[in-house]
């Protein structure tokens, strides 16, 4: 597959990037193409301009780096501006409503992500604003980060369609958005995750339904070696996300011991493998020191797509669809 070269079957109609449950397997590989595009482009320093004049308000409710530095970063080199606001400073965090506050930023920026806890509140923000909403993770979902792994997966790959990609430990937004992602094209996901801790029943649900409509499979089950077998794509995250804090020893004790991407589950997974992870990882729980620093491992490729995707994906909803 050229993805670099992909031709687009319908017009990209998206105005927000909520879940990419909502994104067609189409609107995916055209924002993957577009990314390559500016990927190439920004190593061969040529200017892009798309955000000419645009800003993108950021609103954080939940700590960040790589969310954070890539759209500021990416907005930059887009030719355009990026304005932090954390809902600990802005009305927002003192119980402004959410319709309101999507009513004033819409009369002054282009474009508004958010990293915040509940899938509803964006929801809100799409329906009063009339701006594009980007999701820059929720309790639910981060179909960002998803955007950057695909990436990855397919610079490492060279395909997507046909791979393999495990999930190991929590049912979590990783888990979500990773078996929407892979099921619209085509890639099969196995999650393993203990009892308690499985995905949401109505997003697997989804991806089912989306793996039967591209030909892929998605499964969930307890033992991550299951899982891992015969896998292109190895990938974990934390055991306790943020805001779940206080639930870190109870999960401690479901996931230690079992839910880890190790030698172990290496031995089972296809000889070249890659290990993704979205970051921050936690060495010897989720992961094992010698995987994530090891010769399988591209975090780093994997951490800096995030840039050029949310570049991408701020072309596709804010700047017309080109670099
Ligand atoms: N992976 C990811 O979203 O990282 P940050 O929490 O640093 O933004
Ligand atoms: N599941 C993690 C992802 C961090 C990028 C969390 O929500 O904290």
């Amino acid at each position: 597959m050229d993805l670099m070269n992909y031709q687009a079957k319908e017009p990209f109609t998206q105005k927000h990037l909520l879940t990419l449950q909502d994104w067609s397997e189409d609107e995916i590989l055209q924002c993957l193409s577009l990314a390559l595009k500016i990927k190439a482009m920004q190593k061969a320093g040529q200017k892009q301009t798309c955000l000419s004049g645009k800003t993108l308000a950021m609103i954080f409710a939940k700590s960040s780096t790589r969310t954070r530095v890539s759209f500021e970063v990416g907005a930059t080199q887009l030719g355009g501006s990026a304005l932090f606001l954390s809902t600990a400073d802005i009305q927002l965090g003192r119980g402004e409503p959410i319709s309101d506050t999507a009513q004033v930023l819409s009369r002054m920026v282009d474009g508004i992500m958010i990293r915040t806890f509940k899938q509803s509140d964006l929801e809100e923000l799409a329906k009063h604003g009339s701006i594009p909403i980007i999701n820059g993770l929720t309790d639910e979902f981060h179909p960002c980060q998803v955007l950057a792994d695909l990436l990855t997966i397919y610079e490492h790959k060279g395909t997507l369609k046909g791979l393999k990609l495990a999930f190991v430990g929590d049912g979590n937004n990783m888990a979500h958005s990773l078996m929407l992602g892979c099921s619209k094209l085509g890639i099969d996901v196995a999650i393993a995750s203990p009892d308690g801790y499985k995905p949401n029943p109505t997003y697997t649900a989804w991806a089912v339904a989306n793996a039967e409509k591209h030909g892929s499979k998605v499964t969930v089950c307890t033992d991550p070696l299951e899982a891992c077998k015969d896998a292109d794509v190895l990938y974990t995250d934390v055991w306790a996300s943020m805001g779940q804090e206080g639930e870190a020893a109870q999960r401690r004790a479901a996931f230690e011991g079992v839910y880890q991407i190790n030698d172990k589950v290496l031995e089972v997974s296809k000889p070249d493998c890659i290990f993704l992870h979205c970051l921050p990882a936690h060495r010897g729980e989720e992961v094992t020191a010698e995987v994530i620093d090891g010769p399988h491992s591209v975090i780093f490729d994997e951490a800096e797509n995030r840039l050029h995707a949310q570049k991408a994906v701020m072309a596709l909803l804010m700047g017309g669809g080109k670099a």
